[in-house]
Formats: structure tokens, sequence, C-alpha cells
């Protein structure tokens, strides 16, 4: 076989079979197919798609690049989830302890933030002593003993996707769904749970911008996995509205702690109610109807709550910030942002606010750049709220005036104030499952 070959195949929007697609694979994460022909072989399939079948095989080749985590110690279904990843989305921590509290297994690895976007390791590694680095038998043993464990990405998972994601990075061929979605799928089937609920975001602060695209990206992870013998269902959810209140780590773990006490914010709550009850729907806990009250009773008689504490203290986390949030380190600066009209918030700028975020400390500038656990924002007012004049609006957390400053400068550019009430937008807009669509 020859790459010069199959490059030419794809160029004219020929399909790979699985055999080709196995040979590129492995000649690329063993040295022997260089970067220059497989950015050429990617902006090939940028411009000419891939079979359902093709991505699939895709998939399956590069989740076999690495090790694939036997999950089998842990009795039971297990489900894992999947955000492509929001600003302000902290709904692993809320619904992972929901479905352990309702008796799924959640036997989870996560990642770090990306870009604008948060990530799950990083809000845990805010509670002071979490550790997300522990060995297998732990990992196992937490699962069986209180239902859930998150920790970080570890082993050699799907090294292809490692590869390839950097590849695209710097090829500008990141866009494309069944890149994405192989990608994606590639990492879930290694990690080795029987089930898998995507979360796919829509809007200004996603991924995929538009709906049509969001669906036709769930559509595809969702024939992946249920092709390679895993139940598999997608939420379309927003993004194009910061979810929640709070964004940055601590204020973030702070938030979840109040949903999962039923005190939370609507929308956060609602998504996360509704990403628990196909958690659970998937592990075989009932129908949807009796999954959701499961999920909410989990909730109402604090077993929830109490899970999330016992796994954190499992894994070396104290869990007094959880039941007292002003226990947590606290930011030097605080910065507020003031209306500059009379009005409603007719658009928040998720991406932005997701920036203004990084900048105030609670992402990555680089890759290797230290996290400010404190720093973030708390959103006081969102999209579709009435504002006054100088109301306070969000107050904004970070360790300098100068981040302060300029945080503040992006959250203004972020929010538009005009006088009309804007019409409410969805928090969940379609339901895919294999060879079904629902839309809201
Ligand atoms: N997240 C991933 O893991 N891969 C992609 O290609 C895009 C988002």
């Amino acid at each position: 076989m020859r790459m010069y070959d199959l490059i030419t195949k794809k160029k004219h929007g020929g399909t790979l079979t699985a055999e080709e697609l196995r040979w590129m694979v492995e000649g690329y994460v063993a040295g022997e197919i260089p970067d220059y022909q497989m950015s050429a072989m990617l902006m090939a399939i940028w411009f000419n798609g891939m079979t359902a079948q093709e991505t699939t095989e895709l998939t399956i080749a590069m989740a076999d690049s690495g090790d694939r985590v036997d999950l089998s110690a842990i009795a039971g279904k297990k489900v894992d989830k999947h955000s492509t990843g929001g600003v302000g989305d902290k709904t692993t921590l809320i619904c992972a302890p929901i479905v352990a509290a309702c008796g799924g297994r959640v036997a989870k690895m996560s990642g770090r933030g990306l870009g604008h976007t948060g990530g799950t390791v990083d809000k845990l590694e805010a509670i002071p002593g979490y550790e997300t680095a522990i060995s297998r038998e732990k990992f196992f043993s937490i699962v069986n003993e209180c239902g859930v464990s998150v920790i970080g990405q570890s082993g050699n998972l799907a090294p292809a996707d490692k590869k390839l994601y950097a590849l695209r990075d710097v090829t500008a061929t990141v866009d494309s769904i069944p890149l994405i979605a192989s990608s994606i799928m590639s990492k879930k089937l290694a990690a080795g749970s029987d089930c898998i609920l995507l979360d796919v975001k829509t809007g200004s602060g996603a991924f995929m911008k538009t709906l049509d695209d969001a669906i036709a990206l769930a559509q595809t992870m969702v024939a992946i996995g249920e092709g390679a013998g895993r139940r598999t269902v997608a939420l379309i959810t927003d993004m194009d509205t910061p979810l929640g209140l709070g964004i940055g780590n601590s204020i973030e773990v702070a938030e979840s702690m109040d949903v999962l006490r039923g005190k939370g914010p609507h929308d956060l709550t609602e998504v996360s109610l509704q990403l628990a009850e196909n958690m659970l729907y998937l592990v075989g806990k009932g129908t949807i109807e009796e999954c959701r009250r499961m999920a909410e009773q989990s909730i109402a008689d604090g077993s929830a709550f109490e899970t999330f504490c016992t796994m954190v203290r499992r894994q070396g986390g104290d869990d007094a910030v959880l039941r007292d949030a002003s226990k947590f380190p606290q930011a030097a600066v605080q910065v507020q942002i003031h209306a500059h009209a009379d009005g409603y918030i007719t658009s928040m700028d998720a991406e932005k606010i997701g920036e203004a975020s990084v900048v105030l400390g609670a992402g990555r500038e680089t890759k290797d750049s230290p996290i400010d656990f404190a720093a973030g924002l708390i959103l006081h007012k969102k999209y579709g709220d009435a504002v006054k004049s100088d109301d306070v609006i969000a107050t904004l957390y970070t360790d300098s005036t100068q981040r302060g400053d300029s945080a503040a400068q992006l959250y203004h550019e972020a929010i538009t104030i005009g006088t009309e009430k804007p019409p409410v937008r969805p928090l969940v807009y379609a339901r895919v499952e294999k060879d079904k669509v629902v839309r809201y």
C-alpha cells in the first residue's frame, strides 16, 4: 500500500477501505507516514468528507492505536459522558454523582480546559487535595464503592488522536465532522464504558455554531458508538449563552454543589437533569420519565451531594469546601461590570466571555500556564434579563487589576443591551438516538 495512492483516492472523492484506514493510522502512529502526507489526506477528507462506514472504521483504528481500558473489574453497566465543550459547562460534576446515587456506574476520564472552554479535571483540581491521577486499582475500587470516580486521562489512550489532533490544529482541518467525530469517539471507545451520552453544544461558544451542524455531528457520533456496540445517545444543548451563573474553577465547583443541593440556577439544573436522566436510561434504569424522577429524588434527598462528597474524600480532597464555598481560597481583586444602558440583554457572546475567563486566570494562555483556581466570573444578569443603566451585571475575580481591566473590556464587548425583550431560547434543542432525531 502507498499513502500517495490513498491520498489520490480521497482527493477524487473515493471511499477508503477498513484495511486502508487501519494501515494509514498504524503507519502514522509508527512514524512511517510523514506529517506532510497525512496533512494532504486530512485536507482531502476536509473537502470530500467520509461515508458513515469510513468514519466508523477510522475511529476503531484510532481507538485500537493504544490501550483499551478494561472496566470489567467494575460491577454493573458503566456509562460515560462527553461534552463537546462550553463556557460554564460543569454538568459532569452534577450528573455523574446523580447517576451514581441512582445506581448507575460512572468511571470517567476527563480532560483539561482547551482554549476558551473549561475542563472537568481543572475544576476538580480546584478542590484542595483532590487527586486526578490515581492508580487503575484505586479508580476501580472507588467506582465499586461509591458508584463514581472522575480522573484525568491516563495511559496511552488513542495516541493516533493525539498526533492527528496536533496536526489538524496547524493545518486548518479541525472543523470537519468526520474528523471531530472520530477524534472524540476513538477516546470514548478506548475508555471502555458500555454506554455513552454525548452533549453536543451549539451556539456562539461552541464548535458547532449552527443547529444543523450540531445534529449532523451528533448523528455521526451516535452511528459510530452504536456501530461499535455501545449504546449511544446525544443531546444538542445550547452554548450561545454560558451555562449557569459561574465561570472559573472553584466558582464552578461551588455552583455545582448548589445544584446538587437543590438551589442552583434553573438552566444548569435543567440541562444537568436531562443529561442525568439519559445516562440512567442508557444503563437501563427505566423509561426517561422514571429516570427523571429518580434523578430529581437524588437531589431532593441529598444522596447525589453526599455521593460527590464521598468520591472527593476517597480521592484525597477536602469536602469542607463543598459544604461551605467560602472556605475556597478567594481572589484578591474583584471588578464589577455595570450595564451601560436600560433595556434587556439581547445577546451574550459565550466565546468572548470564555476568553475573558482565560484573561482573568481561570484558563491557560499556553499549554503549560498555571491556573488560578479562584479566578473567574459570576454573572448577575443573563440573556433575556431586564437591566437598568448602572446595574451590576457581572463580577470578575482575579489576582491583578490589570487582568481585571482587560477582561472587563472583553466582557463589555460580549454583551449587547437592546430595547426589546429577546425570544426565549431552548436549553435543549434535540435528542439524537440511533436512526432517530427528535427536535424540541
Ligand atoms: N474535541 C476533540 O476531542 N476532538 C476534536 O476534534 C474536537 C473537539
